[in-house]
């Protein structure tokens, strides 16, 4: 048995892949636990005081960035938000000598995006702290995937044998892919559905269900999970027109209705409205859209406070 046989107890996160299923139902656990703090009058908590949190944003975001702050704030942490548009970074420092001089600072922890698939990893082997990875490239965005389980537990009271179809721009999204090992290391049954153009055959190679066809896709689906259309990701022309994804993949109701009646819908955000999902929907009744953006500040409370007092913290090259 390993030290992760008990629970999430490592330094950094850096990706889904690798985790236990006893270390993402402990991390969704203790999120769980963070969800009635953030609806208290006194959100206040104290398992950070004293300790420096450094948010390191090479990409645009609103929503991870701003639960990143909260969440560490409402842990007590000091909070830094680095302002890589007006730093040295413009001026051509790399992304190792950023690293190590904030790591100079003596940070407990650093919360990276970045453009490249792979830099939040390279930056860990760079710093002392923990690191924890809010999106790189194509490659992960494990807080987004637990908060996406962490809001479908909520509403379906499990995981497991869930119907979860993943819709559109697969191939350049990387919440589809830690989407993809964390409900499938959870037993749900993962369908990707969007244009051949964008599913990377890998997947159908792992054996999950992969169709064309919004139909198929959805049928007795229990979760509707839209994806944004990457352009600025692509390279030649992946989608014949915006007007065109959205006849044949864009959600709207009548598509919406090939899933379970009670089918609910998700998006990570920012949303294309009238690319990939129609306002009607994205706005509606199934929509889980915005409680996502809540389950967000509960899921990195909780990674941020495993990271920094966990026994990981203190045991070097536990990844
Ligand atoms: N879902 C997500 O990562 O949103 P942001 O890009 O706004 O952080």
């Amino acid at each position: 048995m390993t030290m992760t046989d008990y629970g999430f107890d490592r330094r950094h996160l850096l990706g889904i892949e690798g985790l236990t299923r006893l270390e993402i139902l402990d991390l969704l656990d203790r999120a769980e636990a963070n969800v009635e703090i953030g609806r208290q009058a006194n959100k206040k908590r104290d398992s950070l005081s004293g300790r420096t949190q450094i948010n390191l944003f090479f990409e645009a975001s609103t929503r991870t960035q701003s639960s990143f702050e909260l969440a560490g704030k409402r842990l007590g942490a000091d909070v830094m938000n680095m302002a890589v548009a007006a730093s040295s970074v413009k001026k051509g420092e790399t992304l190792i000598d950023t690293a190590a001089t904030l790591n100079a600072m003596n940070p407990d922890v650093i919360v990276v995006r970045h453009h490249a698939s792979g830099a939040v990893a390279l930056l860990a082997q760079k710093v002392d702290c923990s690191v924890v990875n809010a999106g790189d490239g194509a490659h992960e965005h494990p807080t987004q995937a637990l908060l996406d389980a962490l809001t479908i537990r909520r509403h379906k009271g499990r995981i497991e044998r869930l119907t979860i179809a993943i819709c559109g721009d697969i191939m350049h999204s990387r919440v589809a892919r830690s989407n993809i090992l964390l409900l499938t290391a959870l037993d749900a049954r993962v369908r990707l559905v969007g244009p051949s153009t964008l599913i990377p055959s890998a997947f159908r190679d792992m054996g999950l269900e992969v169709t064309t066809s919004m139909r198929e896709g959805l049928k007795d689906a229990d979760i509707v999970m839209m994806l944004r259309l990457q352009r600025e990701r692509m390279q030649g022309s992946l989608v014949p027109s915006v007007r065109e994804y959205f006849h044949y993949y864009g959600l709207d109701p009548e598509k919406l209705a090939f899933a379970k009646p009670d089918a609910l819908v998700m998006h990570p955000g920012p949303m294309n409205r009238g690319v990939e999902i129609d306002p009607q929907v994205a706005d509606g009744p199934q929509s889980l859209i915005r409680e996502q953006v809540e389950m967000g500040v509960a899921v990195r409370m909780a990674v941020l406070d495993a990271v920094v007092n966990g026994r990981g913290a203190r045991t070097e090259g536990s990844a």
